[in-house]
């Protein structure tokens, strides 16, 4: 193992420094946009469907909040995101013209199949999975599919699939888009650059390395960290807080900024780190008034903050600047720093990186 390990320390971190090709990979055969990218028939059945029903756990749930943002904002279908272990056992109104969509790394996952086969049992025949594993059970029981080419994912903590299946959710996003008529094809061609941009843009952000271990030097050193984001980066907040419970051990939680002062706030002392993700766009002034929030109770803000935000370090607010904004795709890059300060919080703990205690890569059961 510790050759093929080479460079690096252990599999997640070779994994969070994989993600440029692993998102390359992901689009190699993606030559334009289209409903086919998801299996022969997609057309028709993305002409059929009137909303979109998503169904994971874990990690593969924050992509799909993530796409909740994209669907509904640029192709315009309303979108419903639901933990699979709750959607099975709790009785719902089911829309046969929804697509049901099931987000898995492994594609084995009990709880996400479960869901699966629940939502056929109460009528629902359209089908599609995003997994990163072509032979598995998920893709196999669903009518259409996109596989992404992560590669073998051996961290518990999954990275690479994470950004690979936001990168498959965007494509999904145009191409529903497309079939809707909502975008234009010089749109969809702008959006398909964007994203074609975005290995190269995560291999700009791991540059910042550096900057990040200084950062999760104070981070081994407390029990609690809040991270806060709005609107897309909300769900990164979550996945962030969630990199570093499983394998820091460090309690951590995510709010949308706007509900900080709804509970969280009370819990804001010098020794509660608040890491806030700020990319410059709309939500850019909202955020930074939550943050004065934060600094007045004397809170110790972590910021990562894109150019043009005139977000500095000061007293009390640590400053990571971003290396470009990239719009919808913003949150494929603010992501990875947040990788990278769980994977150096643990490092400084002396965790079981790989192998965070109690848990497992793959839940076969329930
Ligand atoms: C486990 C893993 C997580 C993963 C989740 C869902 O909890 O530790 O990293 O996000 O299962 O797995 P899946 O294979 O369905 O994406």
């Amino acid at each position: 193992a510790a050759a093929e390990l080479e460079p690096y320390q252990h599999y997640m971190q070779k994994e969070i420094f994989e993600q440029p090709r692993a998102l390359s990979d992901t689009l190699t055969d993606v030559l334009e946009i289209s409903p086919e990218l998801f299996g022969d028939g997609a057309y028709s059945t993305f002409k059929a469907i009137d909303s979109l029903l998503i169904l994971a756990c874990g990690t593969s749930y924050y992509s799909a909040l993530v796409a909740k943002y994209w669907i509904e904002s640029l192709a315009k279908i309303p979108v419903q995101v639901e933990i699979a272990s709750e959607y099975r056992y709790r009785d719902s109104v089911p829309n046969p013209r929804a697509l049901v969509i099931t987000v898995s790394q492994s594609g084995e996952t009990a709880d996400t199949l479960a869901a699966l086969r629940h939502a056929k049992s109460l009528g629902h025949q359209h089908t599609l999975s995003i997994c990163n594993v072509a032979t598995s059970t998920l893709v196999r029981e669903c009518r259409h599919s996109y596989i992404t080419r992560a590669g073998v994912e051996i961290g518990v903590a999954s990275t690479k699939a994470f950004t690979t299946q936001l990168a498959a959710f965007f494509l999904l996003t145009l191409a529903l888009a497309q079939t809707k008529g909502v975008l234009s094809e010089a749109q969809i061609n702008e959006h398909l650059q964007a994203l074609r941009h975005i290995p190269s843009a995560v291999q700009a952000v791991l540059a910042l390395e550096p900057q990040i271990i200084s950062w999760a030097d104070d981070f081994a050193r407390m029990d609690n960290a809040l991270f806060l984001g709005r609107g897309m980066h909300y769900p990164i907040a979550l996945e962030g807080a969630l990199k570093l419970k499983e394998i820091s051990y460090i309690h951590a939680e995510a709010y949308p900024a706007g509900e900080l002062k709804h509970g969280p706030l009370a819990l804001v002392t010098s020794q509660m780190p608040v890491v806030v993700v700020a990319p410059n766009d709309a939500l850019l002034e909202k955020l930074k008034s939550n943050m004065q929030e934060v600094r007045a109770r004397g809170g110790v803000l972590y910021v990562l903050a894109d150019a043009n935000t005139h977000i500095h370090s000061d007293k009390g607010l640590h400053a990571i600047r971003m290396p470009e904004h990239s719009g919808p795709l913003s949150p494929i890059l603010h992501v990875i720093p947040l990788q990278l300060l769980a994977y150096h919080t643990a490092l400084g703990k002396g965790t079981d990186v790989d192998k965070p205690r109690n848990l497992a890569k793959s839940v076969t059961v329930e």
